[in-house]
């Protein structure tokens, strides 16, 4: 490939949508500038060492010198796992990628799952580029727009200024909806991008401060600039190597990454990158940026995928890997063998291993207590404290999903507050997977079973692969 790399994109890929939710209550980790975990902050409660492990992993990805490195967050159903992980992604800084995949999204019939674990990989490394560009900026003194009669066509002229000189600009239709739309108005100073054609107001300028004593308290003041119109000025952004693969892979480049549709990337592509990143590596023209992939239930994977990340871990470029399981000993996908929380113990061996453990009363009174504010629901202390009793004998997940379902409830009823009969009434609604499990080994028959066998009504058997009914009567 003789073409140049482009880095440029305009838009940032939205991942883990789905994920928010549930988790929408948690802003951080809710440490203290220690790292020390705080009870109960930025909507985090207990589960205070894994939270502080965690602290101890944003460490380690800010000082961004540690990469290729395998964390395991093991523990039992809504024990907070993915809550952490959230939890650590919203405390990264706005430059370090963090990319959220469950073990499941792998296998699809679009990618294979090495490419589709490539591209996770390459998503969650960012590198921040060093560029210099051209940039016009000065203050305006006049703008003049001249419009045809017909309204379709627009010209116009732009004259800006420095303490040293003047100049005029023509305009184009581009440039006036620009600064239309950055509402320019004389007296501003601005900065013009020259290869975009991006306008930023950069503030008021204080020769003009005396017209202005209209404005409100926000207006920013600056001094007119010095010198020449046209500057060179060195910008720096940052954008993953997967979007850097994207632009550079395919004519249509960034449009790819809007509709998501990237295919699979060759990996011609993919090593010349790697080799041009190095390079500018080594030339100081960008720093690379490790961030965190987070893949949870990662039990989902199976061993060939185990074997990837295995060997991904020790490429040049590789993000902290966060995984996720519920599992306990348990058979690897793939093959025949059982292995703790479902992994090769190669893997397993590699990794460093946090655990979250069950709630308390108290903790899982406050956790509901936040999702109750979250959803906008008022419980009253009944409400609450049988809640409370609820998620210590089911699940926390059970009970938090009871919140909304309580608060339908209690509309019917006119009520904006839950109370404890309604409470009530969505336990007696909805089964918990306790009584579920009892409800299906008190009435096995009437279910379709492994063989494929059904009882319908009151004992009309269904055999399956017989043509003949059988009705015992
Ligand atoms: N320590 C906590 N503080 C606040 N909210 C929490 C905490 N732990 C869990 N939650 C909330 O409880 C619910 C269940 O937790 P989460 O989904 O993180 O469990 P999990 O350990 O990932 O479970 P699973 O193994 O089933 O995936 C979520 O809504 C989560 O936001
Ligand atoms: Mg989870």
């Amino acid at each position: 490939m003789s073409a140049p790399i482009t880095t440029k994109v305009q838009s940032k890929e939205l991942n883990g949508l789905s994920l928010i939710a549930a988790h929408s209550h948690i802003s951080g980790l809710g440490l203290d500038e220690n790292l020390r975990p705080k009870e109960s902050a930025q909507g985090m409660v207990g589960q205070l060492k894994a939270r502080r492990a965690a602290g101890v992993i944003l460490k380690m990805v800010e000082a961004g010198k540690i990469a290729g490195r395998a964390v395991l967050v093991a523990g039992p159903p809504s024990t907070g796992k993915t809550a952490i992980a959230m939890g650590l992604s919203q405390s990264l800084g706005e430059d370090v990628p963090f990319t959220a995949i469950a073990g499941s999204e792998v296998f699809s019939l679009e990618l294979s799952k090495t490419e589709s674990l490539t591209q996770a990989f390459r998503k969650s490394i960012g590198i921040k580029i060093k560029e210099e560009t051209e940039i016009i900026e000065g203050e305006v003194v006049e703008i003049q727009i001249d419009r045809s009669i017909t309204g379709g066509h627009k010209q116009g002229k732009l004259t800006i200024k420095t303490t040293d000189m003047e100049t005029i600009y023509e305009l184009g239709n581009k440039m006036i909806e620009g600064l239309t739309k950055e509402k320019v108005l004389a007296g501003d100073v601005i900065s013009i991008d020259k290869a975009s054609g991006k306008i930023t107001k950069l503030g008021k300028s204080f020769t003009r401060a005396r017209d202005y004593d209209a404005m409100g308290p926000e207006t920013k003041f600056v001094q007119c600039p010095e010198g020449e119109l046209q500057k060179r000025k060195e910008v720096v952004h940052t954008v993953s190597l997967h979007e850097i693969d994207v632009i550079n892979s395919r004519q249509q480049g960034f449009l790819a990454l809007f509709s998501g549709d990237t295919g699979e990337i060759r990996s011609e592509v993919r090593d010349q990158i790697n080799t041009k990143v190095a390079e500018w590596k080594e030339e100081g023209k960008a720093e690379i940026v490790p961030g965190v992939l987070f893949i949870d239930e990662v039990h989902m994977l199976d061993i060939e995928c185990f074997s990837f990340i295995n060997r991904a871990l020790e490429d040049d470029f590789s993000p902290i890997v966060m995984m996720a399981t519920n599992r306990g000993i348990s058979r690897t996908r793939g093959t025949d063998y059982k292995s703790p929380h479902g992994m090769p113990a190669d893997l397993l061996d590699r990794s460093i291993i946090i655990h979250t453990a069950p709630y308390n009363a108290d903790e899982i009174r406050t956790i509901l207590s936040i999702r109750a504010t979250e959803e906008e629901v008022e419980l009253t202390a009944d409400a609450i404290a049988l809640l409370t009793k609820i998620g210590q004998e089911t699940s926390l997940r059970y009970a938090s999903n009871l919140i909304s379902v309580a608060q339908q409830i209690a509309l019917k009823r006119r009520s904006n507050a839950v109370d404890l009969e309604d409470i009530k009434r969505g336990y007696m609604l909805f089964f918990d997977s306790d009584r579920s499990v009892q409800y299906l080994e008190e009435n096995a028959s009437q279910f379709i079973d492994d063989n494929g066998d059904v009882t319908f009504g009151y004992g009309a058997t269904v055999e399956a692969n017989s043509d003949k009914m059988e009705v015992e009567a």
